[in-house]
């Protein structure tokens, strides 16, 4: 079977965080598990090298945006690989095939009637000479009376035309900007209310779409659908291929959604695959990001693949809430973040997988803190797991010179380890990450409890076969953890399959032969608790 795995794309104004790796990681823990499952997959994501904050910094800055956006692109690439992000393909918005695709997307969508031009009012700022973008338009949202910006509104979360917010000021210069008439193209969004009704209630039915999205999209629905603007008066984004048109850009989110099926297609030409083969009927899809994204994934890029036509619509929305740090609201203005370039100086990337994903936020906000961060790091990934392994190896190294041959293992032990493989495989398959990794880790304290029953080091004296058996039983675990836990924590399973000498391995319990370990390395060290309060401290600076 076809996977297809999309994880959102990161905007290339800022460098990557915690709320974006939490948002991100089921993506790849599903890549990883599918891979291992013998299904072909294909995992893209890219940078979102285009809006309107990116070119505000490159103004700032007085750089070209496109300077800006590789910049935190390459960034963004070496700290996603840092992290074990398997993707098969890493793109960004602002590559000419990109370009491309996207206007061949449009030509499509306007030759079928998807898109029509319309003249329209739109905010412009007389002393800024110039039409503002959505999200520099403030005042007050008219569905629930917050505060809100002219995008989206962050208290109800509905998506606004910067023309109806009331009170209206320019973010730029605080002056009330006024009303001009422009051309732009409209995309058609009421025509697909009722196919898009069907695809919700399909989707409700067989449980593929978390609660957020679900809630949300209903709700969207039950408002009724109203057509969007799809292009935007700009400097910066891709160009509307119509004549006349060229200064105007299409509507970033309608742009970036489409990347992942860019990215299919330029994956495909430059690896000469076929993409088809993920965009058809036949396939699964996922698709991976924070709950701020979920109306642009469902309903949005649904509207679009169905104009195009004959293209996978998304299976599985994993959408993740939100992630607070220490308690309070993430906030990367007031530093009130933890930056993964700064993560990767001193800590290990399993820790952060780990922690990430037995601490998901996956149906309610969830909290990082340092103390919990560290606590966790120490007492189970290092405690539990990590201590599992190096006493077993350690000791078939002291007692035996590092050599244990095949014997009967312990069958009750084997056949949890042969049930967590179903069990875990249902869970990954339907995003719940975190009850699948508690499950494993459960099973690593009971395997700690079978090492402290059974005592070989009693046993070493006492009952030597009783010791071997033991001792395999460990090692069949061990080399089963690196199985089962590598979707989880890659580094440190692949980490084990060196030091067993495992070569190849799929999902599916492994059975070893005689071993012989030569070297034997902590996987873990310990982090020192000091580190507690110094991380703290550089919080909000
Ligand atoms: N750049 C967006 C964000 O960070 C996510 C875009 S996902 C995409 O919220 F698929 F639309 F690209
Ligand atoms: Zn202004």
């Amino acid at each position: 079977m076809a996977v297809f795995i999309g994880g959102a794309w990161p905007y290339a104004n800022g460098p990557l965080h915690l709320g974006h790796v939490a948002s991100l990681l089921p993506g790849d823990i599903l890549a990883r598990y599918y891979r291992l499952k013998g299904e072909e997959v294909l995992f893209v994501s890219g940078s979102d090298c285009h809006g309107t904050p990116i070119a505000i910094k490159a103004k700032q800055e007085g750089v070209a945006p496109d300077e800006v956006a590789g910049r935190y692109h390459n960034e963004f690439a070496d700290c996603l690989d840092w992290l074990g992000f398997s993707y098969d393909f890493y793109s960004r918005t602002n590559h000419p095939f990109h370009h491309q695709e996207v206007q061949k997307i449009f030509q499509t969508l306007l030759e079928k009637g998807y898109l029509y031009k319309r003249t329209v009012q739109q905010t412009y700022c007389d002393s800024c000479d110039q039409f503002l973008p959505d999200r520099y338009v403030e005042g007050i949202c008219p569905h629930c009376g917050h505060q809100s910006r002219g995008d989206q509104c962050e208290s109800c979360s509905a998506i606004l035309d910067p023309v109806e917010i009331i009170e209206k000021r320019c973010k730029l210069c605080g002056s009330t900007p006024v009303i001009k008439e422009t051309d732009h193209y409209y995309f058609a969004l009421s025509k697909f209310q009722q196919p898009l009704n069907e695809y919700l209630n399909h989707a409700k039915e067989k449980g593929r779409w978390r609660e957020n999205a679900i809630h949300l999209t209903k709700r969207y629905l039950q408002e009724g659908l109203q057509d969007r603007a799809a292009t935007r008066d700009l400097e910066y984004g891709v160009p509307v291929p119509v004549q006349g048109f060229e200064r105007k850009k299409i509507y970033v989110w309608i742009e970036a959604v489409s990347g992942y099926l860019t990215a299919s297609k330029q994956w495909a030409a430059e690896k000469g695959e076929s993409w088809e083969m993920f965009w058809n009927d036949r396939a699964k899809s996922y698709y991976v990001h924070g709950k701020d994204n979920i109306p642009f994934h469902t309903i949005i890029w649904p509207a679009i693949l169905m104009g195009i036509g004959g293209l996978k619509l998304p299976d599985y929305i994993v959408s993740s809430e939100f992630l607070t740090v220490e308690s309070k609201k993430l906030s990367t203005s007031r530093n009130w973040a933890v930056w993964v370039p700064d993560l990767m100086k001193s800590y290990h990337p399993d820790s952060i997988r780990y922690f990430l994903t037995i601490n998901a936020p996956e149906r309610k906000d969830a909290d990082f803190s340092w103390r919990e961060f560290i606590y966790s790091h120490n007492s189970e990934l290092l405690g539990a797991f990590g201590n599992f392994v190096n006493r077993t190896l350690k000791f078939i190294q002291k007692s035996f010179g590092g050599e244990i041959s095949k014997v009967e293992a312990d069958h009750h032990m084997i056949q949890r380890v042969k049930d967590l493989y179903i069990i875990l495989g249902n869970l990954i398959e339907k995003g719940e990450m975190k009850t699948a990794l508690e499950e494993v880790f459960s099973f690593v304290r009971q395997a700690n409890k079978y090492f402290d029953e059974q005592k070989p080091w009693v046993q070493v004296h006492e009952d030597i076969s009783g010791c071997k058996k033991t001792l395999y039983t460990c090692m069949q675990i061990i080399a089963n953890l690196s199985i089962l836990l590598n979707p989880f924590l890659p580094f440190s399973c692949e980490e084990i399959q060196k030091m067993l000498n495992i070569k190849d391995s799929s999902w599916r319990l492994i059975t070893l032969g005689s071993v012989n370990i030569n070297r034997v390395n902590p996987l873990f060290n310990r982090i020192d608790l000091e580190r507690i309060e110094l991380e703290r401290e550089r919080l909000g600076e």
